[in-house]
């Protein structure tokens, strides 16, 4: 291993993160199912936003079989908050398929509803401990400034500590804008594009979010927190955002009003 080998920079990356990486409640476990609702909540949501949710829905439902035997409607509501309410569907769409038929093995977690590629590697790497790099829009960031030539991989037995040590990097340092590469950055020495003063232009361009204002997003989000707080939403209020909601799944329709989904009678 050459002084600066990508190789000898993973190393450091889990030298740091074992001695300052923080102690957040899904990395306490191995639970597939802890690790499943925590990846998907992270996934577009900040870890801030995403602890008392988090923490809230663990007590509520600690099994698969616990989410599977409520209405759906309850999974959303208690979703309200974080955002992109269809994630709560699958996560229950996933608690009744892991009820019926047990987990499938890691070669086959993208049959759960809802999980592609990053969440199913997410799984693996955190839940199994097996030795894949989940990249999310971060990590894959990360990749690209730091190891162009690829992800060297972890040592061995290393792989849970490195996944989770990327995702700090990508939050706290390797950020898209304003990355802090000279206030101690862990990966700094070595890196091909701090080192070229292209850390910008190596970074794979995202597609802004559209704004919230205004948006269909934050239309259906008026009637989903009045589902969530009331139970009940006037589908006067906005008929369009009604039904769009109603076509997937996430509230049902009862005359002039909006209940939650999947709760009969
Ligand atoms: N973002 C996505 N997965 C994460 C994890 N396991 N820890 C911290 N942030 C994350």
């Amino acid at each position: 291993m050459t002084p600066d080998s990508p190789a000898l920079a993973v190393r450091r990356l889990v030298r740091w993160f074992r001695a300052e990486g923080p102690d957040l409640p899904w990395r306490r476990t191995r639970d597939h199912w802890a690790i499943l609702v925590s990846e998907v909540m992270l996934q577009a949501t900040p870890v801030s936003r995403v602890l008392p949710f988090y923490e809230a829905w663990m007590e509520r439902w600690p099994r698969p079989a616990d989410l599977a035997d409520v209405p759906v409607g309850d999974a959303i509501s208690a979703w309200q908050g974080l955002g992109y309410p269809r994630r709560a569907r699958n996560l229950h769409a996933a608690a009744h398929q892991v009820a019926r038929d047990g987990w499938p093995t890691p070669d086959r977690y993208e049959d759960l509803p809802g999980v592609g590629r990053y969440t199913a590697d997410a799984l693996r790497c955190f839940a199994d401990e097996m030795p894949v790099l989940p990249e999310d829009v971060n990590v894959t960031r990360v990749v690209a400034r730091r190891f162009p030539g690829g992800w060297p991989g972890a040592p061995r037995g290393r792989a849970w500590d490195a996944g989770q040590a990327m995702m700090d990097l990508g939050r706290e340092f390797c950020r898209a804008r304003a990355p802090r590469c000279d206030d101690g950055c862990p990966l700094r020495t070595g890196c091909p594009a701090a080192d070229a003063g292209v850390v910008d232009e190596v970074t794979p361009r995202t597609r802004r979010q559209a704004p919230y204002e205004g948006s269909m997003r934050q239309r259906r989000g008026v009637l989903l927190r009045s589902l969530a707080e009331d139970g009940t939403a006037r589908v006067a209020i906005d008929p369009e955002a009604a039904a769009s909601l109603v076509a997937e799944g996430l509230a049902d329709r009862k005359g002039a009003v909006l209940v939650p989904a999947g709760r009969e009678g």
